[in-house]
């Protein structure tokens, strides 16, 4: 386990977010695939579009909508440079709406507070070193103390590969004490109890 400084993004920190999207290779190997993960926000961002097509149009769109807090989660740190970034909003139905379709993803009920994880990005030379584990601890801290009463997440059962399981693997949520609240053919929602 590599210990990893972790911050909560904010609107300060948008250009480190895009510089670390820049200059961070996705696992499919492809520069014109970086998401800036731009696709996971919060409700009211999506009046604008949906997907933007163009890895130039993506980071455009990122830095916007870190700086107007729509894109929500958190950087790992390792020697002041980031190395990590995990999505996590619980303002974004629209998102949830669409995983619906792939993941059997109960309909948002007003009384329960869920903290959703989304995505994630480790430098592909600190992978495997514990760093979305600790993301996944924090989010789990962070939700507890702001009275959330679950954290979510959407996975595949079987771990493909880094690229594919970019929602963070089963087996890493079990390791964080989630267990599978439900589950689809291949994919399962995982769920951890904060109360
Ligand atoms: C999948 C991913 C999030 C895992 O992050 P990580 O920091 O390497 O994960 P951790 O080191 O905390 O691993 C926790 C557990 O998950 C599982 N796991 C993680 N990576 C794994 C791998 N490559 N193979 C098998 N299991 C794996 C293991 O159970 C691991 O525990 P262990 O190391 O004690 O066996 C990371 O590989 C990643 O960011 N992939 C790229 C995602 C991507 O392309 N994002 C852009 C999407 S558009």
């Amino acid at each position: 386990m590599v210990p990893v400084d972790i911050k909560k993004l904010t609107p300060a920190l948008a250009e480190e977010y895009i510089h670390f999207f820049d200059t961070t290779p996705h696992d499919t190997g492809k520069d014109e695939h970086k998401c800036y993960c731009v696709t996971w926000r919060s409700d009211d961002s999506y009046e604008e579009a949906h997907w933007f097509s163009s890895r130039e149009e993506r980071k455009e769109h990122a830095l916007k909508y870190v700086k107007n807090g729509s894109i929500q989660g958190y950087l790992a740190y390792h020697d002041d440079t980031v190395v990590g970034w995990c999505n996590a909003n619980a303002n974004c139905r629209h998102c949830i709406h669409y995983l619906q379709s792939f993941f059997p993803i109960e309909e948002p009920d007003e009384n329960i507070k869920i903290q959703s994880i989304f995505c994630f990005v480790i430098a592909p030379d600190m992978q495997r070193k514990g760093i979305a584990t600790q993301l996944v601890e924090r989010v789990c801290k962070d939700a507890a103390d702001d009275g959330f009463d679950f954290v979510e997440a959407y996975v595949n059962k079987n771990f493909t590969d880094t690229a594919s399981d970019f929602r963070g693997p089963m087996e890493l949520y079990k390791k964080c004490g989630f267990s599978v609240f439900a589950e689809q053919d291949d994919r399962a929602v995982m769920r951890k109890s904060l109360k």
